[in-house]
């Protein structure tokens, strides 16, 4: 899986799944470039990181000027783009009817309005270049509703709904698009919903949660990385359009 010299763009890139995506990105030789709302996250990455093919970019997804400029700055920076990886995302927990409207309308902007933008502009030099891999961090929540999250669960159908249509209507540029339905994962994500209604230590509740699943365990931040490595690569060259779950079995049953 050689990406030697590709340049590839990771929002949500400074924690968790994202942060494990650029390490192993990096360590396979293409060009990225973190796209966070994050500044301390990200400039301590680039520090610790210390490689040149690393580029921090600060931006917030859901504002169209900041994702034109954040895809502009990576491919001028870069030369080109090859990949663009929909990776940031936010959780936030209430039932329907105790949702603020703010709170329903931040986590839609975040979790789809971001996917949408900077597959925007991403798509615009990827049409010109006929070429192109779009990655989107869907998640089981997606597929099955996990309970206490109805507005991320909504979130995420639409991601992999996005992520379908897109597939559609750019395989006649050779872009592809697909999405990793990721199941519970261990990362500062979920923190918050793993407590509600629990007073146990967060160890002892994710150990609980890692019982959901048919092997037994949450997943590592690595093991989502592992397969948008695999999507990036010319190795899924007649995947598009898919879903890929990711979740130690969780849907199967
Ligand atoms: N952790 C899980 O169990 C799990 C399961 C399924 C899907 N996912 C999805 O995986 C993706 C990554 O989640 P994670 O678990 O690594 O979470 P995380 O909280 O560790 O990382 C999310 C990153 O997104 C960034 N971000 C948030 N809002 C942003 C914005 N407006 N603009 C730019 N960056 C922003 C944050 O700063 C952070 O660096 C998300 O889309 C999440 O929904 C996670």
């Amino acid at each position: 899986m050689n990406l030697e010299n590709k340049a590839v763009i990771i929002t949500g890139g400074a924690s968790g799944i994202g942060l494990a995506a650029v390490q192993l990105f990096l360590a396979h030789g293409a060009k990225v470039a973190v796209v966070d709302i994050n500044k301390q996250l990200g400039y301590k990455l680039v520090e610790q990181t210390n490689n040149d093919n690393l580029l921090f970019i600060h931006a917030d997804i859901t504002n169209e000027s900041e994702c034109e400029q954040a895809v502009g700055k990576a491919t001028s920076h870069f030369g080109d783009l090859d990949v663009l990886i929909n990776n940031a995302g936010i959780e936030i927990v209430s039932p329907v009817h105790e949702m603020s409207l703010l709170d329903w309308n931040n986590i839609l902007h975040v979790n789809l309005t971001g996917v949408f933008l900077m597959s925007k502009y991403a798509l615009k030099h990827m049409i010109t270049k006929q070429k192109g891999s779009i990655i989107n961090t869907g998640s089981v929540g997606g597929l099955v509703a996990w309970p206490d999250i109805p507005a991320y669960n909504a979130t995420k159908g639409g991601v992999i709904q996005l992520s379908k249509s897109m597939a559609v209507d750019y395989a006649k540029y050779q872009i592809r698009v697909n999405c990793i339905a990721p199941g519970i994962i261990d990362t500062p994500l979920n923190e918050k919903s793993f407590m509600e209604n629990h007073s146990e230590s967060l160890e002892e509740v994710k150990k609980e949660k890692a019982k959901v699943n048919p092997l037994l365990r949450l997943g590592k931040p690595e093991e989502i990385a592992n397969v948008m490595l695999f999507l990036a690569s010319d190795l899924s060259s007649y995947m598009t359009g898919s879903v890929v779950t990711v979740d130690g079995g969780y849907t199967a049953r």
